[in-house]
């Protein structure tokens, strides 16, 4: 099987590349990123030599990538811009690629006739989720930040495509994902990080909003067995099952890493800041999926890679990333 995956640079994107990558030796993948901030060939050295690994760096919006996916059976598209803080302070990146980006990758789908087109999209589509309350694949739309909103438009054209063209596509909502190479602006990552350094923990609002937590390679489980036995035309929900207040996270990072609770620093709520995510997910265990990793496995897991990979992070919060989070926590 010939797969195009786009964004295969950034967090989600690079474990899925080399989970398949191991799991199917004959496949072939051909890597589509621009490497924006987020874009990060270091994911990917463990492949780079893998004569069944092709790295392209190409804007998903631009043409010319249509030659480069002549003869793929499949594109899996996870190039986006994906962070909720930086769609509050500039959304017009995140309608260029998350829109504008995914209406090109259907065309060029639709003129070469690929057999599948898998759109990696997010739970925060369904918006807030009230109390006891889980959305299913059938719940409406009702997004929050212009990321959600770019998500939640891309989703409604990749449906589009179905109806009007039969174009063969598949749209994954996922919970929020963590790991191991998660760019350390999100909330985990973020807080591990600044915890090592011994800086505050920036916790919005009263630390009680909630998000359900899946491990990377979970996800990565879940999208391989959409790929291989999910529908076409139909939506699928991906859960961890695990759903955590901020505060709470918070606390088990500092525990540990042996530090003191002293570091969390209430800040100002993100502006449209959806309390809880929940989502129900049948469809995908009616597939035999279901989630491996306990998020206190998990979270352990990520804590030690970020501990023995300072070389990795450092980098990245030593630049230009640690300016922007200075000026939007004013810490
Ligand atoms: P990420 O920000 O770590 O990586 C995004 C990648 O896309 C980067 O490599 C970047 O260079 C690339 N990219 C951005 N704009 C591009 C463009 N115009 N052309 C080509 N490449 C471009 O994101 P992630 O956390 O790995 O998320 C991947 C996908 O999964 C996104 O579509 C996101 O909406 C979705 N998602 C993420 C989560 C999560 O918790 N991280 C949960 C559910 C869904
Ligand atoms: O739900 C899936 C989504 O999860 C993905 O679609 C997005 O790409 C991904 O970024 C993520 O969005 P969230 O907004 O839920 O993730 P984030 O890591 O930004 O924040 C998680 C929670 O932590 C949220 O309630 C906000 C809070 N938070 C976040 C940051 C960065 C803080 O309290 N302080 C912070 O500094």
């Amino acid at each position: 099987m010939k797969v195009v995956v786009t964004g295969g640079a950034g967090f989600i994107g690079s474990h899925f590349i080399k989970y398949l990558l191991k799991r199917y030796p004959d496949y072939k993948v051909l890597n589509i990123d621009k490497l924006t901030y987020a874009g990060n060939l270091e994911n990917l050295k463990e492949v780079e030599k893998n004569p069944n690994y092709k790295f392209l760096k190409a804007d998903i919006c631009d043409n010319v990538i249509e030659d480069a996916v002549d003869g793929c059976d499949v594109i899996i598209n996870f190039a986006a811009e994906s962070h909720v803080d930086r769609s509050i302070q500039e959304p017009e990146t995140f309608l260029k690629t998350d829109v504008m980006g995914t209406f090109n990758l259907l065309e060029i789908s639709r003129k070469k006739g690929v057999q599948r087109y898998i759109q990696i999209s997010t739970d925060e589509v369904y918006g807030s989720a009230d109390k006891d309350y889980a959305f299913s694949e059938e719940s409406p739309l009702n997004p929050s930040s212009p990321y959600s909103a770019s998500k939640a438009s891309a989703d409604l054209l990749v449906l589009s495509y179905y109806k009007t063209y039969k174009t063969p596509v598949i749209i994954i909502r996922s919970t929020n994902n963590y790991g191991p190479n998660q760019y350390p602006e999100k909330f985990i990552p973020l807080f591990i990080t600044n915890a090592i350094e011994d800086k505050p923990l920036p916790l919005y609002g009263d630390g009680k909003n909630v998000r359900d937590w899946l491990f990377v390679l979970d996800n990565c489980r879940a999208i391989d067995t959409i790929l291989h036995k999910g529908e076409i035309g139909i939506i699928y929900n991906v859960a961890g099952g695990q759903e955590k207040e901020n505060i709470f996270i918070a606390r088990k990072i500092l525990e540990y890493l042996d530090k003191p609770e002293s570091l969390i620093k209430f800040v100002p709520d993100r502006p449209g800041h959806d309390r809880r995510y929940s989502i129900s997910c049948e469809r995908i265990k009616d597939l035999g999926w279901k989630p491996e990793v306990s998020f206190e496995e998990g979270l352990r897991i990520t804590v030690e890679w970020y501990k023995n990979n300072e070389m990795w992070w450092k980098k990245i919060k030593s630049g230009e990333f640690l300016e922007y989070y200075r000026r939007q926590y004013k810490l």
